[in-house]
């Protein structure tokens, strides 16, 4: 078990609301099924949302109510991207759209170059005017913290205003790994698990998270 450098740990909003907590404990129970561990995600992904939104910039509009005129806040969900991590990524977008139907969707997909170990992409697709927009990348687990940072590393080369990190579970490595290559990527979570295993499994965690939103196991 490694500590968490406390700089790196200032950078991570835990997410401890008694649902959230409630729902990622049905989501680790190895007897889970594919449905509901797939319904639990989407569930948990939305509540996460209203988090990782917390600081989203509003504008007043003036709006007419039935019975006189007013300035009300209006937020603009086209500026905010969501971005999939591939594939595990994708369990995590329907349960945010729900909360921010208008936000744009970006895919990423990285794969591990067994000889060199560096992350390689073999997909890439984000919106147009990248530069305007505020990114979300989603990634249920943030294990080695390899691919998470390779992804923040490509899409900083958009220029967007920020980067977020949105996962279910993170460990002391992957905490400190993102804030070694990126001191100004907030990471939110519903947990920091104790630690990797040498297969690069968060411990206790819940498995493989694509496997079982998937049911590829
Ligand atoms: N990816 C997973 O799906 N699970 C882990 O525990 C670590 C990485």
């Amino acid at each position: 078990m490694i500590p968490i450098d406390p700089a790196a740990r200032a950078n991570v909003h835990l997410i401890d609301h008694p649902l959230v907590q409630h729902k990622l404990t049905l989501m680790r129970k190895k007897e889970a099924s594919t449905n509901s561990f797939r319904r639990l995600l989407n569930e948990l992904s939305s509540l996460m949302a209203y988090e990782v939104t917390r600081d989203m910039a509003t504008q007043d509009v003036t709006i007419e109510t039935p019975l006189e005129t007013m300035t009300a806040k209006q937020i603009d969900g086209k500026k905010l991207v969501f971005v999939s991590i591939l594939r595990a990524g994708n369990g995590i977008l329907d349960g945010v759209l729900s909360v921010v139907p208008g936000a744009r969707v970006g895919h990423i997909g990285l794969y591990r170059d067994p000889k060199t170990l560096q992350a390689v992409e073999y997909y890439f697709k984000m919106p147009k005017n990248m530069e305007e927009r505020d990114i979300v990348v989603v990634d249920p687990m943030l294990a080695t913290g390899n691919s998470a940072a390779a992804a923040v590393t490509r899409l900083k080369e958009c220029s967007p205003k920020s980067i977020k990190f949105l996962c279910l579970l993170t460990c002391p490595e992957g905490i400190n790994a993102m804030y070694r290559e990126h001191p100004d990527v907030q990471i939110y979570t519903a947990a920091i698990d104790r630690e990797l295993n040498d297969h690069g499994y968060i411990l206790p965690g819940l498995g493989d998270a694509g496997d079982r939103i998937f049911g590829t196991q």
